[in-house]
């Protein structure tokens, strides 16, 4: 598997610890952590929820999808991106042409728990949270693993041993790329 650039990509499911694990891989690295969502809001000047209360997921997703391709330039950074980024099949070419893709999951429960904190994600507003990440995760699962060069369970990891792991694989796809 070749890597393109030299960017370490983040995916996973809402509470996979994206951006808190992707700060620290920055940190550790020397690299600039970017988050797709992020632009997204920067770019438009309003808030995810605002955006889905006000024209739909299908909007949302365009807006992402374009934040993501704003992003094809970069080198030496660490992206996080938001958790439904991988349901277009464009997204995932872009994905694998930015970097090391690697997959941050963990179990249904752990998940549900760490989304649980917050009520900031809209596609979790519905009368059943629990179920609705449980559909969520099934029907995403194949999209993450098709997407991601390198898969970490954080279960049972904190941020700090995430990090280092995703460090750890970041050094070895990116010495295979190194010429000499
Ligand atoms: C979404 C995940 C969110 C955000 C939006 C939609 C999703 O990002 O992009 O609410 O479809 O899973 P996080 O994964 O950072 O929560």
């Amino acid at each position: 598997m070749s890597v393109v650039r030299q960017n370490i990509v983040l995916i996973g499911f809402m509470g996979s610890g994206k951006s808190s694990v992707g700060r620290r891989v920055a940190t550790l690295l020397g690299f600039k952590f970017v988050d797709t969502d992020a632009v997204l809001v920067e770019r438009e000047g309003r808030e995810i929820a605002e955006i889905f209360a006000s024209e739909g997921e299908e909007r949302f997703r365009d807006l992402e999808s374009a934040a993501l391709a704003s992003l094809k330039s970069l080198a030496g950074c660490v992206i996080s991106t938001g958790g439904g980024v991988i349901l277009r099949e464009k997204n995932r070419v872009i994905l694998r042409e930015l970097g090391c893709v690697v997959w941050l999951t963990a179990s249904e429960d752990t998940l549900f728990a760490r989304v649980s904190r917050t009520n900031k994600r809209p596609l979790l507003q519905t009368a059943d949270p629990r179920a609705t990440v449980a559909a969520l995760f099934t029907a995403r699962r194949p999209l993450y693993a098709e997407a991601a060069q390198f898969t970490l369970d954080t279960t049972t990891f904190s941020h700090a041993e995430a990090a280092e792991a995703v460090v750890a694989e970041a050094q070895r796809v990116f010495s295979w790329d190194t010429p000499g």
